[in-house]
């Protein structure tokens, strides 16, 4: 499996930053699917299964946010100082590992893939992910990793911000009541003791500080394709994943088809 690394932002340099539009589509060499949608929608699963499906890479980017949150509680940063923030990320190491169910996070080299779903980390990453330098920073390294394509890559701001040219965009979407059912079925290890309306709370205040900032808050972008997935089964979501993904790159293939005919 390819290795997938981000290292402290010197592989960056040639990335546009977030606020511009990266021309990489025509060059690209293999399609980028984009994963967008609020907490607890099942977005990891989803990208795990369509990476298998079509031979993807799979980049939890949300699993970076944590990984970052993680080293300021470690350092004993306050969450609400982009500077420092800053300054932090520019003595971090940041690795993503595709595996077959989601991602191994290396902090600095260190295997941080348990911690970095703990409750504390989960409530830093969503402070933390408010900074729009820092956004910045995550968005440099992000666009790099999936410069090549050949990635499904799930977020909050990959189809808007991340890969606007991404050839797939799904925003994969749920009642939060739903999704804190699932949440709380799964039995997360780290909110074993968490009552059922608790994880619900939590998710929705996850959705208000993402929907809610200034700097590429949560939104579905115009051409993505919403899937709403309150009253469907996981094995129903999939299925209509991959036909989505299935058709636009058909689609994609045949205007390539057309144009190099031309
Ligand atoms: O997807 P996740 O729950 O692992 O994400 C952790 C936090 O990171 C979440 O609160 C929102 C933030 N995030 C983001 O702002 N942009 C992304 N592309 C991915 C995650």
């Amino acid at each position: 499996m390819r290795r997938t690394s981000v290292e402290n932002g010197t592989g960056a340099g040639a990335a546009a930053g977030a606020g511009e539009e990266p021309k990489a589509a025509a060059r690209r060499a293999r399609p980028v699917i984009a994963i967008d949608g609020p907490a607890g929608a099942g977005k990891s699963t989803l990208a795990a299964h369509l990476a298998r499906r079509f031979g993807f890479l799979n980049l939890e980017t949300g699993a970076m946010y944590r990984a970052l949150a993680l080293k300021a509680i470690e350092n004993d940063l306050s969450f609400d100082e982009e500077h420092e923030l800053l300054e932090l990320a520019g003595d971090t190491r940041i690795a993503l590992q595709p595996q077959m169910e989601g991602n191994l996070v290396l902090l600095d080299d260190v295997d941080v893939s348990r911690r970095v779903r703990d409750t504390d980390v989960t409530a830093a990453a969503s402070r933390v992910s408010v900074h729009p330098k820092l956004r910045q920073w995550m968005v440099e390294q992000q666009r790099t990793l999936g410069a090549k394509g050949g990635v499904v890559m799930e977020g909050r701001d990959i189809g808007t911000v991340v890969f606007p040219d991404a050839e797939v965009k799904i925003f994969l979407d749920a009642a939060p009541e739903v999704r804190g059912n699932r949440r709380y079925r799964q039995g997360v290890p780290a909110q074993a003791a968490v009552t059922e309306e608790a994880i619900i709370e939590e998710l929705k205040e996850r959705d208000a500080r993402d929907r809610n900032r200034t700097e590429s808050p949560l939104r579905a972008a115009e051409d993505a394709v919403i899937l709403d997935s309150t009253t469907m089964s996981l094995e129903q979501v999939l299925a209509a994943a991959e036909e989505i993904v299935r058709t636009h790159l058909e689609a994609g293939s045949r205007a390539q088809g057309s144009v190099s005919r031309a």
